[in-house]
């Protein structure tokens, strides 16, 4: 398998997702329980060396099956993890942004997986503006914080790299005068490209770029991705699927790509890892092809209006970001308390941060 460098770690282009091991709505356990274990131990008997996971995933319960599944993990186990995130009782997602917040999160990622150092921990910075998935306006003063907290538990020792999520390019300049950055993690996908500059950015600086909802989320009953039909053609032409055609699409824009599908079953695990070898040949318009642009020149359908779109500024009326990401991740349970732009307004009008209710849930 191709691989890529992820900090130390150089891990294989296919890695797995987590996300989807917990229950409905990644909350609480897991359907079925051996399921779930299957497929991670699947993961590692497939090569799959790198594994994203986060601790407000069920909350703590894709790490308790990762420690369940994979402990003692193999040496070359690319744990990734990500903080900045909460859930309360009702599972909805709550920014926890503060470095003391960043910090537990570190701590009990580790607790829970039962390991000494992750591979890499995301910042998984919450957006400013009305849609959570959407980075916003950088907030400067808390950016620093934040980056310093990363630091601080780098040079500790806990993480061996620092990662960033749900960014803008402006995040990603500021950081990198700060330090290094091993791996970005936004959304992308090939109805989806609105982190294309700085996916760019990542490739210059040969930073790993992690796309996450590679295949169109969970979160979307109709998946834009799956459902495309430029997706389904070039798929019944090569006798693959759409999730690999989709994947594979994602593979072949740059070798800085590593994929995170994310998946619950054995053999959609099987068939998203067996993609590196798949060479994307015609478009439904009948073009020979192998460039991934290909995609995106097709007529927009109603659905995917704005994802198929070359040009930004049709992307801005009808963009890949509200039909994807408004309905996605954070569902619509997104807290009030974090929808508006609370960094853009003058700091005495900003709304109070909720304070985080992990410490009232029961731990494992
Ligand atoms: N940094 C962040 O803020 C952030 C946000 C979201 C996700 N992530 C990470 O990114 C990873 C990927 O994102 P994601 O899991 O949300 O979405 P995704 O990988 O785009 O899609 C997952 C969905 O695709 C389905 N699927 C997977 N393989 C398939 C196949 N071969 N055929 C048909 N359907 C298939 C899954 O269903 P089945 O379970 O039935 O296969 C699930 O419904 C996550 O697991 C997580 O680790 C990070």
């Amino acid at each position: 398998m191709q691989t890529y460098p992820l900090g130390q770690f150089s891990v294989g282009r296919v890695g797995f997702g987590a996300m989807q091991l917990p229950g409905p709505g990644v909350l609480g356990p897991p359907r079925d329980h051996d399921q779930a274990i299957a497929v991670l131990q699947r993961a590692i008997e497939l090569g799959i060396n790198h594994i994203d996971t986060a601790q407000f995933y069920g909350p703590n319960v894709a790490n308790e099956l990762i420690r369940e599944a994979l402990n003692p993990y193999p040496d070359n186990l690319a744990l990734v993890s990500k903080v900045g995130g909460d859930r309360d009782e009702q599972g909805n997602w709550l920014p926890a942004q503060q470095p003391d917040d960043l910090r537990r999160g570190i701590e009990d990622n580790l607790r829970t997986l039962a390991a000494d150092r992750l591979a890499a921990v995301n910042l998984r910075v919450m957006g400013a503006g009305d849609d959570p998935s959407s980075p916003g306006e950088v907030d400067r003063e808390l950016f620093d914080r934040q980056l310093s907290a990363m630091i601080k538990a780098r040079d500790e020792g806990l993480i061996a790299g620092i990662g960033l999520s749900s960014i803008s390019l402006e995040h990603l300049q500021i950081a990198l005068d700060r330090t290094e950055i091993v791996c970005v993690q936004n959304a992308y996908n090939l109805v989806d490209r609105t982190s294309q500059p700085v996916f760019n950015a990542c490739l210059e600086h040969g930073i790993a770029f992690v796309p996450f909802f590679p295949l169109g989320s969970a979160f979307t009953p109709d998946n834009p991705v799956l459902g495309h039909p430029a997706v389904r053609r070039e798929a019944a032409k090569l006798g693959r699927t759409p999730a690999q055609i989709a994947l594979a699409w994602t593979l072949s824009v740059a070798p800085n790509v590593l994929l995170i599908p994310g998946t619950s079953s054995v053999g959609h695990l099987e068939e998203n890892t067996a993609v590196a070898d798949i060479e994307l040949t015609t478009t439904s318009s009948g073009n020979s092809t192998t460039r991934p642009e290909r995609f995106s020149r097709r007529r927009p359908s109603p659905r995917c209006a704005g994802p198929l779109s070359a040009s930004p500024r049709s992307r801005r009326h009808a963009g890949p970001r509200s039909t994807l990401a408004s309905s996605a991740y954070p569902p619509a349970n997104w807290p009030e308390g974090h929808r508006g732009s609370p960094r853009t307004q003058p700091p005495g009008q900003r709304r109070t941060r909720r304070p985080t209710r992990w410490s009232r849930r029961p731990r494992a």
